[in-house]
């Protein structure tokens, strides 16, 4: 799934013979998910029809402040349009609208929204050699690169005029890709390698009884998810749950007791920079398992039962480098309790679940949740879905890290 998916692009154009090929861009746009919307300089449509745009866009297209061809005119708001972008592609980006953009200029729709844009803006040069090396035009890219906005490049090759030489907008796969690459490289987590565990465990009484839990396994799978969106490379090490997930930075490690899950956490533990172990691991096991299934023989069965490893406190007595955080469900003296737990387990954070709160725990679709750091600073969170609990927990992880 590309990094666009879902995302607002808007797509800017002006006027180069290059806007001709904005209708494959639009079109690569579309295909990766994400919702685009054009804005043209009037000039813009000698080169390529609105109609092409919007038929692929499947938006109206914006080229004035107000919708001329209407009785009732329609003011067509820049700030509206700058503040759905998530994304501001400029492209072709002449000479001349570069060098609006660089002073401030805003006579039409197109300047107008790239002042009002918060979102990142990327502009995509194009024109002929002699004037993608005029000084003025030299000073434009210097000085939008010294707004923040991102330039990709032009290429070389031959030009509309016939020459040859440094000037073609780049290819529309290209742009793609650059942007993509560009978001990806600046994601918070990029780099960062993350340990998971979700879902129970089951511990064997015999080869087809076990005692297990509840768990649904859905908070360590958002979190899973959650931390991949923002760049991390993830390994989920999870029991037996019905959760899916498929995303290429998402390494599913699959494990069934609390020992399988001890020894997979300690495989990859060394080479993590933050281990969140969200599982509902069994405290107990059968102590002995039987090996032929037991049988109704008598009226009672007695079951003698061990404790299994403390997988987290064990993370915590070894850890080195690695940002770590536990879960806690509690029931009574909760804040105390999870206090406790952060300073006895070593841990960077807790986050604490009370059985109290209607909507919390084990196989509802929401959570709430308190946080609670190596400082004792504690932030309280209303009910939310695990999804967005999960955003949560990798914002104050983010952070803690850059405190
Ligand atoms: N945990 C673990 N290994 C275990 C048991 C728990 O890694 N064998 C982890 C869970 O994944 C979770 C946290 O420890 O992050 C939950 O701890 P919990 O079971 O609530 O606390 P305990 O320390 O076992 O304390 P108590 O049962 O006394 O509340």
């Amino acid at each position: 799934m590309s990094i666009l998916s879902g995302k607002n692009i808007l797509l800017g154009i002006s006027a180069g013979i290059a806007a001709y090929k904005t209708a494959s861009l639009v079109r690569l746009f579309v295909k990766t998910g994400a919702s685009v919307k054009v804005v043209m300089t009037p000039a813009s449509k000698d080169f390529i029809t609105p109609l092409t745009l919007s038929t692929l866009s499947k938006h109206p297209v914006y080229s004035s402040f107000t919708n001329e061809e209407d009785d009732n005119a329609i003011w067509n708001s820049h700030v509206d349009l700058g503040l759905w972008a998530d994304i501001f592609l400029i492209a072709p980006a002449t000479a001349n609208t570069m060098s609006k953009m660089a002073n401030g200029i805003c006579d039409n729709l197109l300047l107008a929204t790239y002042l009002s844009a918060k979102c990142p803006v990327y502009f995509a040069p194009a024109m002929d050699l002699d004037m993608y090396k005029h000084e003025s035009t030299l000073h434009s890219f210097k000085t939008l690169k010294s707004y923040g906005n991102i330039m990709i490049p032009a290429t070389s090759g031959e030009l509309a005029s016939g020459l040859v030489g440094e000037g073609r907008m780049a290819e529309p796969e290209n742009i793609l890709q650059f942007i993509e690459n560009d978001i990806l490289n600046k994601l918070p987590l990029k780099g960062k390698r993350i340990l998971i565990t979700a879902g129970p465990t089951y511990e064997a009484i015999d080869p087809v009884r076990f005692i297990g839990n509840h768990s649904s396994g859905k908070m360590g799978f958002e979190i899973a998810k959650a931390s991949a969106h923002l760049g991390a490379e993830v390994i989920l090490i999870t029991g037996p749950t019905h959760e899916k997930v498929s995303h290429a930075l998402i390494n599913m490690v699959p494990v069934v007791s609390a020992e399988d899950m001890y020894n997979a956490v300690h495989r990859y533990f060394e080479n993590s920079d933050i281990a969140i172990l969200s599982a509902a691991v069994a405290d107990f096991k059968p102590k002995e398992v039987a090996s032929q299934k037991i049988k109704k023989s008598d009226n009672t069965l007695t079951l003698e039962l061990e404790k299994t490893k403390d997988i987290l406190a064990s993370l915590g007595a070894i850890k080195t480098h690695q940002f770590l955080v536990g879960f806690a469900l509690e029931t009574n003296n909760e804040i105390e309790n999870a206090k406790d737990k952060l300073k006895r387990k070593n841990l960077d954070l807790i986050v604490l679940n009370s059985l109290n709160d209607s909507g919390a725990g084990f196989k509802t679709e929401t959570n709430k949740v308190t946080f609670i750091n190596d400082k004792n600073e504690i932030t309280e969170f209303q009910l939310k879905s695990k999804a967005e609990v999960a955003t949560d927990l990798l914002n104050e992880i983010i952070k803690q890290l850059n405190a």
